[in-house]
């Protein structure tokens, strides 16, 4: 405590950020392959922990028009028994700290190490830190993402609730009155919390009880308790802080996302996808935090208005996504998509996901199709006995991003739609210049 010298670095701090992340065979709730190093329980036959599997490279930011930068999944290293793990993650700090980049920070992560290297040559030389060969990678489930929403069993007989977050935000407004329910719930009950990496909250040690009761201050506060009814768009999507929290941030995304979101669960709707659902996340910059490269739908803010479109990552979060587009500007959202989702509709093969779609089919085919496609047309309703044939957004305007939050925030304080709200504004506009 008072050795003014860090033991493993001495006076050189690592030059970036170092993220390790553990989780248990088969939950992939942490996006386990994001982290510089990834440590996986291994428990013996009668479940007491024996040992870790050990990931090492993996990370995300990466810097627009600088392909020396990348994203990158973690490998798989090797296993280590529990009495040894900590030398082998010092002996893995060792060899970043001795071999890592230090001249150049977009340069400095692991993961660079591992890519140049290859795991052989990683491998070998963390061993000579070690002091002995490093074991095989244990045998592994497939992952899959969960993130423990609604109410579930916690092993002992009490009760753990996963409450879903949207967007993150911990708020009041109108009658959604997340923060005073879990300020009544935490006071009366005296529960403790977790935050997940998908930004929802975990309340545990819950005598069963007080689920009933619980069940209704939550309920009573306009919470959605049962996951079943969230939109799993809206469940599975993510977006990093950007404006006006984050001073890198070159677009919206946390305060727009849900705005994208709608407009996306329309655009599905409409062409009789409703049932769909994949990972969307979207960042302001291409640093990464709401960790967009490993979504099905990713985008990242590239330019005032646009983002870079990134597709083809997993479900389960196994699976880089790739570049689609360098800039979309926002408002092409329905033109670039529709093509993309018209193809999926005709394409998809043994209920793939979206993503599990776009790396099959390739992106120069995806390409191909939107070059030579025609938008659908839609029905609309009308008063006339026959229904008129009109193409959905023709009359669409554009407002900017900031505008757009100002006027949901409107409309949700007023409950009523945004349209009254323009066509009231546009009235005094236009009442005003005649
Ligand atoms: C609000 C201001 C924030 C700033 C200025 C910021 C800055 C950064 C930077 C510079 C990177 C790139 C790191 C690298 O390439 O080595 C990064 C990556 C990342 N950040 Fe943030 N961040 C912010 C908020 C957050 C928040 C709130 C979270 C989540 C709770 C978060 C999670 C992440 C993750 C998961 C990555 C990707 C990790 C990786 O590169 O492997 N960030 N952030
Ligand atoms: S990804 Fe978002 S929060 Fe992270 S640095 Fe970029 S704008 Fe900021």
């Amino acid at each position: 405590k008072n050795d003014p010298i860090e033991p493993i670095y001495g006076q050189h701090y690592m030059p970036r950020k170092f993220k390790i992340g553990v989780t248990v065979p088969g939950d992939n709730s942490i996006d386990i392959y994001t982290n510089d190093l990834g440590l996986v329980v291994i428990t013996d036959a009668n479940g007491q922990l024996q040992g870790f599997n050990i990931l090492a490279g993996g990370g995300l930011g990466r810097t627009h028009n600088k392909e020396e930068t990348f994203p990158r999944m973690a490998d798989p290293i090797g296993y280590v028994d529990k009495e040894d793990v900590y030398d082998l993650v010092k002996a893995i700090v060792a060899t970043q700290r001795d071999y890592g980049d230090r001249g150049d920070r977009r340069h400095a992560r692991m993961k660079y190490i591992l890519e140049e290297w290859g795991v052989e040559k990683f491998r070998s030389t963390v061993e000579s830190y070690f002091g002995q060969k490093i074991a095989p990678y244990q045998p592994l489930p497939d992952w899959e993402y969960q993130d423990f929403l609604g109410w579930n069993e916690q092993g002992d007989g009490k009760l753990f609730f996963g409450l879903s977050v949207e967007n993150g935000r911990v708020k009041n407004e109108g009658s959604f009155q997340l923060k005073t329910a879990l300020k009544v719930i935490i006071e009366r009950f005296q529960l403790p919390m977790r935050l997940t990496a998908n930004h929802n909250i975990i309340l545990y040690e819950i005598e069963p009880q007080d689920q009933q009761a619980i069940e209704a201050i939550l309920k009573e506060h306009g919470i959605i308790t049962n996951p079943a009814e969230i939109d799993p768009l809206t469940r599975y999507a993510m977006a990093c802080p950007a404006w006006p929290t984050c001073g890198l941030a070159i677009t919206e995304s946390e305060r727009i996302l849900p705005s994208v979101i709608e407009r996306i669960r329309t655009l599905l709707n409409r062409l009789g996808l409703s049932k769909e659902e994949f990972v969307i996340r979207m960042t302001g910059c291409p640093n990464g935090c709401a960790r967009p490269y490993m979504a099905e739908l990713g985008f990242v803010g590239s330019a005032p208005n646009s983002y870079q479109l990134w597709l083809g990552g997993t479900a389960d979060q196994t699976r880089l996504a790739r570049p689609y587009l360098d800039k979309m500007a926002i408002d092409d959202l329905e033109k670039v998509l529709e093509p993309i989702f018209v193809y999926f509709q005709q394409d998809q093969q043994n209920n793939e996901t979206f993503g599990e779609f776009c790396h099959r089919v390739n992106f120069p085919a995806l390409q191909a199709f939107s070059a030579t496609y025609t938008p659908k047309m839609t029905e609309t309703t009308t008063t006339e006995s026959k229904p008129k044939r009109v193409r959905k957004n023709q009359n669409r305007v554009s407002v900017p991003d900031d505008m757009f939050v100002r006027l949901k925030e409107a409309s949700e304080t007023e409950k009523r739609p945004m349209n009254q709200i323009i066509n009231e504004a546009l009235e005094a506009y236009f009442s005003q210049k005649s």
